[in-house]
């Protein structure tokens, strides 16, 4: 139950490369890290510490709070505030979508409940979707309410509390959570390159050959969130999914956790610079998606698992999850989505060519940081950017920017990486891209040269 194997690997991934110079001790003061258990009395004293009656549950109040939640905070009380923050897209679903969505209320179908797994028409549509477009043949799928949701399934129908994990830094904070709040509290994270941020598949091998219990899942997300680093096929292939699949006997399964990856042309086009996204399939992976950003469908609330068929007993386990947390996803959302895959990949290509342009203002607005400071960016929508070596505060740096310059970005503290931060470019259209990065620019040249003033 003790989080030390993330602490220590969370440090390790700090000394290598861009935080050489930041004392330790400094690295993860800002996460709340889970403390072991030291019996009841000891606990009922940490609950009363941290403001509960004492009848909260332990996986609630020691999982972090949502960064989303704190940055939310940041715009109470202010109305000009621009977001480069959440991880959004400005557009909304292809309008015969949401024509046909506004016909459908009327439909009892949508009033009732569907099938726990996911409609079968749209079931029908990912599995073509999934054989096409990302070379994913032997997989199941299970429609779920986001790409969130979907993770909380699969630690839950994989992980026992107490069970070791493995993450890459910087980590998507709500994975790292989803962990927290189901005790798997052994939460090894691993260095990435601190040039390319690529998942370190050496130190996995290691990981995974002498931690003992032998971890039950790793974690991959690609494009990576936060930072937007895509990890190219070789590694994918060769190194971390072979190195993973020859230690099956040892780890049962892999999450690839790929980002918002619907359609390959949305993939190709949320690839920047000629590269190309490609899947990875097997008995001991699953790969999960989202609808959210490519088809600007968020509040919607639709993703899926797509899950190795082969692997007897997964099915019926994750439908047991399922069934207690939405039951199914949103019908209507779910009718939305299969009328979006019908637009097709062209209306997404539409949508996300000016991300190109976006993701150059945002580059140029981080540059007061110095060239080597910014990473990733290849795919997705995120930049990540090193602070100055004393900034390891960073949420400090958030609240300043906020506050002084009316600009909102992300902690990377959030992400295990303190001194660090997220910048989303999907979420403003051009000319409010243009505006909030010109206040990122003066925010980051006054802190470069004057400080926090
Ligand atoms: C890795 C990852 N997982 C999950 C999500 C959330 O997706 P959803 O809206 O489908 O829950 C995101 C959003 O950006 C993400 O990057």
């Amino acid at each position: 139950m003790l989080i030390a194997g993330s602490v220590f690997s969370c440090q390790k991934v700090a000394i290598v490369g861009w935080k050489k110079k930041i004392p330790t001790s400094l690295i993860c003061s800002s996460k709340r890290l889970i403390p072991p258990y030291l019996g009841e009395e000891e606990d009922q004293k940490r609950k009363r510490e941290m403001g509960s009656p004492g009848m909260l549950a332990r996986r609630a109040l020691l999982t972090d709070t949502p960064v989303m939640v704190q940055i939310q905070e940041l715009f109470r009380g202010s109305n000009d505030l621009l977001s480069l923050a959440q991880g959004v897209v400005y557009w909304q679903p292809p309008k015969r979508a949401l024509d046909m969505a506004k016909e459908l209320v009327w439909d009892p179908s949508v009033s009732r409940y569907g099938a726990d797994e996911g409609l079968p028409d749209l079931k029908a549509a990912l599995i073509k979707k999934l054989r096409v477009e990302n070379n994913i043949h032997k997989s199941s799928v299970m429609v779920t309410a986001g790409a969130n949701q979907a993770f909380v399934n699969l630690v839950l129908t994989l992980c026992d509390a107490g069970d070791s994990v493995v993450m890459f830094a910087p980590y998507y904070f709500n994975a790292y959570m989803s962990f927290q709040m189901t005790g798997v509290t052994n939460i090894l994270v691993g260095p990435g390159n601190p040039k390319t941020l690529h998942p370190d598949a050496e130190w996995l091998e290691k990981t995974l050959r002498e931690t003992k219990p032998t971890p039950k899942l790793v974690t991959v997300v690609n494009p990576g969130n936060p930072s937007g680093t895509y990890i190219p096929d070789p590694l994918l292939k060769v190194s971390l999914s072979l190195s993973l699949s020859l230690s099956l006997s040892l780890c049962r399964l892999i999450v690839l956790f790929v980002t918002k990856n619907v359609l390959k042309s949305y993939l190709k086009y949320f690839m920047y610079d000629g590269r190309k996204h490609t899947c990875v399939e097997g008995n001991h992976i699953v790969n999960v998606f989202s609808f959210s950003k490519a088809y600007g469908m968020m509040g919607w609330r639709v993703g899926y698992i797509a899950y190795p068929s082969e692997v007897e007993g997964l099915a019926a386990q994750l439908l047991k999850i399922q069934d207690n947390i939405p039951i199914c996803a949103a019908i209507i959302s779910q009718r939305l989505a299969l009328c979006a895959l019908e637009v097709g990949p062209e209306w997404v290509t539409e949508q996300v060519k000016d991300l190109v342009k976006n993701r150059e203002i945002v580059l140029e607005a981080l540059s007061p940081l110095g060239e080597d400071a910014v990473r990733g960016g290849e795919g997705a929508i995120y930049l990540w950017a090193k602070l100055p070596d004393k900034y390891i505060d960073d949420f400090e740096v958030v609240r300043w920017l906020a506050k002084k310059h009316g600009v909102v970005i992300i902690p990377g503290s959030s992400s295990g990486c303190p001194g660090h931060v997220r910048v989303s470019f999907g979420g403003l259209v051009e000319d409010d891209c243009q505006v909030a990065a010109g206040r990122l620019r003066k925010g980051l040249e006054e802190l470069v040269s004057d400080g926090m003033v």
